[in-house]
């Protein structure tokens, strides 16, 4: 069992990962890190180029020759972005977002020359301690040994209507059915690829978030966390451990 403090939250998509996996962090003054966003950021260069989705070792090329920096926002960026995504010099943290790459996300995520270069440097930030890491592989392969594992879950339908909520808030169309079976289309290639699919790690607490609300989930996050009797003490001594 590591005795680094990391806590490794999984489960599928619009489950409310992001978003409470960001204010636990906030509160526990850990670093946020967000792995789908390295997927999606492969994902959106290999569809600017026009790249055969089904091609695993160019895909793999692309992901181990493209830094992606995941950045804290600037202080004069004003909008409601948790993180900045640079890739050659761009900000693509809203192409992210992109149904194009909501839809093609889980197909170039399945080769396992793409995850295991991501996985390498998603490893790297685990290792530095004090990180809440978001995805859907962390309990299970990047971080096996967090010693707090959350797996968020919640019904297709209740993540289908958080999806909307979340277009309609930025302005864009939105269509609960096309979105509910798109949702459902996700988790299905998410679970059923062979390389590291969505799964529960055997000692992952399971959090069926359906009528809760963001503050309640962030509650029952942080009494787990009292749990473990984390102290600051032992935080900045695993602090010292080997950068990215
Ligand atoms: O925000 P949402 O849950 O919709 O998706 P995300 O966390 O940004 O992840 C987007 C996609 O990246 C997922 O559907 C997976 O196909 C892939 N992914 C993955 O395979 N492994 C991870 N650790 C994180 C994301």
């Amino acid at each position: 069992m590591s005795h680094l403090l990391t806590i490794a939250i999984d489960g599928p998509a619009a489950s409310g990962k992001s978003t409470v996996g960001q204010r636990v962090a906030q509160v526990l003054d850990f670093l946020y890190f967000d792995t789908g966003a390295m997927y999606r950021a492969v994902t959106l260069l290999a569809l600017e180029r026009g790249m055969d989705l089904a091609d695993a070792e160019a895909l793999g090329r692309l992901a181990a020759e493209t830094p992606i920096l995941i950045e804290q926002p600037a202080d004069d960026v004003q909008d409601s972005r948790q993180y900045t995504v640079i890739v050659e010099g761009r900000d693509i943290t809203w192409e992210l977002r992109h149904r194009a790459v909501d839809q093609n996300v889980s197909q170039v995520a399945r080769h396992p020359s793409v995850r295991k270069e991501l996985r390498s440097q998603q490893r790297k930030i685990g290792e530095q301690g004090e990180v809440v890491m978001v995805g859907r592989d962390i309990g299970t392969v990047v971080m096996p040994d967090a010693p707090l594992k959350i797996y968020l879950d919640a019904s297709p339908e209740e993540r289908a209507r958080r999806r909307c909520r979340d277009c309609e808030l930025r302005g864009e169309d939105a269509d609960y059915e096309t979105l509910l079976d798109e949702i459902r289309e996700r988790d299905q290639r998410d679970s059923q690829r062979p390389e590291a699919p969505l799964s529960v790690a055997d000692d992952a607490i399971v959090l069926d978030t359906d009528g809760l609300s963001i503050d309640e989930v962030v509650r029952q996050i942080l009494e787990l966390v009292k749990q473990q009797g984390w102290t600051r003490e032992e935080a900045s001594r695993n602090h010292t451990q080997t950068a990215p």
